[in-house]
């Protein structure tokens, strides 16, 4: 099992990296962090509810005004995929689909047209998220990018409005519909905190992580996931689907009783997409209540119902994925393992458990040999915990 890096280890290779590759120091430092989700799976652009809590790794920009003082654009390095791009910093600018560097032009539009043009900038962006690994590396990279705008600028975004612009330049310049459960909790996320989130209120509710015996473990099964794929974009439009048919605004105007009822005006597939969602949200409510009231059994349990609803219903598992579960799940409360699904937008990526301290090398241990001598392939597994949004690390604002 790893422990990610700190923050301060990161920060230094951005600082060295930047100082390698334009042979001065940065001016600026900002760090934005990924996330976990406990619960609240494909809830977000229902207008449902989500557990997500920002993780200890994070994307990390160093930047500096261009050496070159006839400079009109933005260069930015990606020690990630060791390239080097240009980006307009003055108008508008064609998306990129599929392509890193459209995270960070369509955060740079939208950031313009919110008032705060950038200028140009050499900046070099380095990761400890992993990439693809349903840990938001790209809401990471939008949120990192908003971030160091607001730095370059001196001018502070509100955190929904920033959210809401990362959320977009994802939805152009990246081509995934995504929520806004990702760019929220890069934002605004508290150490020792998860966020219960209402997508419809944008309301966040701080809400603690289960006393100092419950530490949060995730397992990547290194099956990468490419929410651009379609999968993703293909179940939001079965939702609006379903809820136009049932003439509600959105899925989260449902309860199951209330889907039950109707279940014969839906398709079969149809009727079990809305019905993870309908009994996804339930779930999230009723998982933020059982940590209130520290009932952990009760949080696992969910998150075991959460997961069978996501393989079976929603479709978005996948054998990996599951296997890492059952693997937890076969180690159970005995063994320390409180509770285990998977996380993020699916289709790959990781599981992620709340498991006891004391069991914690141990669970890592197991999980991770069970997979290798499954699948023959190697997990990488770490133990995390609830953290800051994002934030200026060195520069400033005012
Ligand atoms: C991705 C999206 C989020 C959310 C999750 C699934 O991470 O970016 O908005 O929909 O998938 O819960």
């Amino acid at each position: 099992m790893s422990s990610p890096p700190p923050l301060e280890a990161l920060t230094r290779t951005a600082e060295a990296e930047f100082a390698r590759r334009l042979g001065r120091p940065p001016r600026w430092l900002v760090a934005a962090p990924g996330r976990v989700n406990l619960i609240g799976e494909q809830a977000d652009y229902n207008d449902g509810f989500v557990l997500p809590m920002a993780i200890d790794r994070h994307v990390i920009i160093a930047a500096d005004r261009p050496a070159d003082p006839a400079a009109t654009e933005a260069r930015v390095y990606s020690a990630a995929v060791d390239r080097w791009t240009t980006l307009a910093v003055n108008g508008p600018a064609a998306p990129q689909p599929g392509d890193w560097a459209g995270y960070v032009q369509g955060v740079l539009v939208g950031c313009r047209a919110a008032g705060l043009a950038p200028g140009p900038f050499e900046a070099v962006v380095v990761s400890d998220v992993p990439l693809g690994g349903g840990l938001s590396s790209s809401a990471a990279l939008e949120v990192a990018t908003a971030t160091l705008v607001e730095a370059l600028t001196g001018r502070r975004l509100e955190p929904l409005p920033k959210a809401l612009l990362c959320q977009q330049a994802e939805h152009e310049y990246a081509g995934v519909p995504c929520g806004i459960m990702d760019q929220c909790c890069s934002v605004m996320g508290r150490a020792g905190m998860l966020l219960l989130l209402d997508c419809r209120t944008r309301e966040v509710r701080p809400t603690p992580l289960a006393g100092p015996d419950a530490t949060v473990l995730i397992v990547n099964s290194n099956v990468k996931h490419a929410l651009t794929d379609g999968g993703y974009a293909a179940r939001r439009r079965q939702c609006e689907a379903a809820a136009h048919t049932l003439g509600v605004p959105a899925l989260r105007d449902l309860t199951p009783a209330g889907l039950e009822r109707q279940r014969g005006r839906l398709d079969d597939l149809t009727y079990r997409r809305a019905r993870h969602v309908v009994t996804e949200n339930e779930r999230t409510l009723a998982a933020a209540e059982a940590l209130r009231r520290g009932d952990l059994a009760e949080v696992g349990r969910l998150m075991s119902a959460s997961h069978a609803s996501l393989r079976d219903d929603y479709q978005v598992s996948c054998p990996e994925l599951d296997l890492l579960v059952e693997l937890a799940a076969a180690i159970g409360p005995a063994g320390g393992v409180i509770g285990s699904r998977m996380t993020g937008g699916g289709f790959g990526g990781c599981t992620v458990s709340l498991v006891r301290r004391a069991a914690l090398e141990d669970v890592a241990h197991r999980v991770g040999e069970g997979y290798r001598q499954k699948t023959g392939r190697a997990a990488t597994v770490f133990v995390t915990q609830p953290s800051e949004g994002a934030r200026v690390l060195k520069g400033g604002l005012p």
